[in-house]
């Protein structure tokens, strides 16, 4: 299987899900593709010898259509079978998700359907939540609300702060999104469940 990552920031997700796609992986990457072409995550995915793509969403102000079809045409040569949103942040029409519909993943920092959207992290500490976690699902049109492939959880400490309970959260996202992904290449749909 071919899988296009799609990447805003940094791309820990990426190289994470990059990183176990080796030996008897069902999958291979084939593509990092992000929205603006500062995103540190291009330089590490070039570091992994994965073809790059930029396409920068600033540049089409609010041509949403536009920012899409420049999309999908590197995203059509590429032919990916899967392609995984892996911390990006644009959110993307119906009519672009209905063409990857089913073969689209995302991973959100929330045990959804609890907190979607953003600041996630904030609104689970204002709840006084005693578990929070993050979740991978399939992508449709409605924000954050695909079918779920897997969540991770992990306890809330009294002292977290957003930034703290992020940063302790952030590698079970990079230890969940691998394992769901192997699943979902594999036609495996069984639901992956880590941590408390
Ligand atoms: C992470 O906080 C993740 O929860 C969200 O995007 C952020 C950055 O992820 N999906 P990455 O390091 O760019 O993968």
């Amino acid at each position: 299987k071919r899988v296009a990552i799609l990447i805003s920031g940094g791309g820990s997700n990426m190289v994470s899900l990059v990183q176990d796609m080796t030996g008897d992986h069902p999958a291979r990457p084939v593509l990092v593709c992000a929205n603006n072409p500062d995103a540190g995550g291009l330089a590490k995915a070039r570091q992994l010898h994965i073809p790059t793509f930029a396409v920068d969403h600033k540049s089409y102000g609010k041509d949403r259509q536009g920012f899409e079809a420049a999309l999908q045409a590197a995203l059509q040569k590429a032919r990916p079978d899967i392609i995984c949103l892996a911390g990006f942040m644009r959110i993307l029409s119906a009519e672009f998700v209905a063409a990857w519909e089913g073969r689209m993943l995302n991973i959100h920092p929330s045990l959804l359907p609890k907190y979607k959207g953003l600041n996630t992290h904030a609104r689970a500490l204002e709840a006084g939540d005693a578990v929070h976690g993050c979740t991978v699902h399939e992508v449709t049109a409605d924000l954050d609300d695909g079918p779920i492939l897997g969540q991770a959880r992990l306890p809330v400490r009294p002292d977290d702060t957003a930034a703290s309970l992020a940063a302790r959260l952030l590698p079970l996202e990079h230890q969940l999104y691998p394992q769901v992904l192997r699943r979902f290449a594999a036609g495996d749909r069984r639901q992956v469940t880590l941590g408390a």
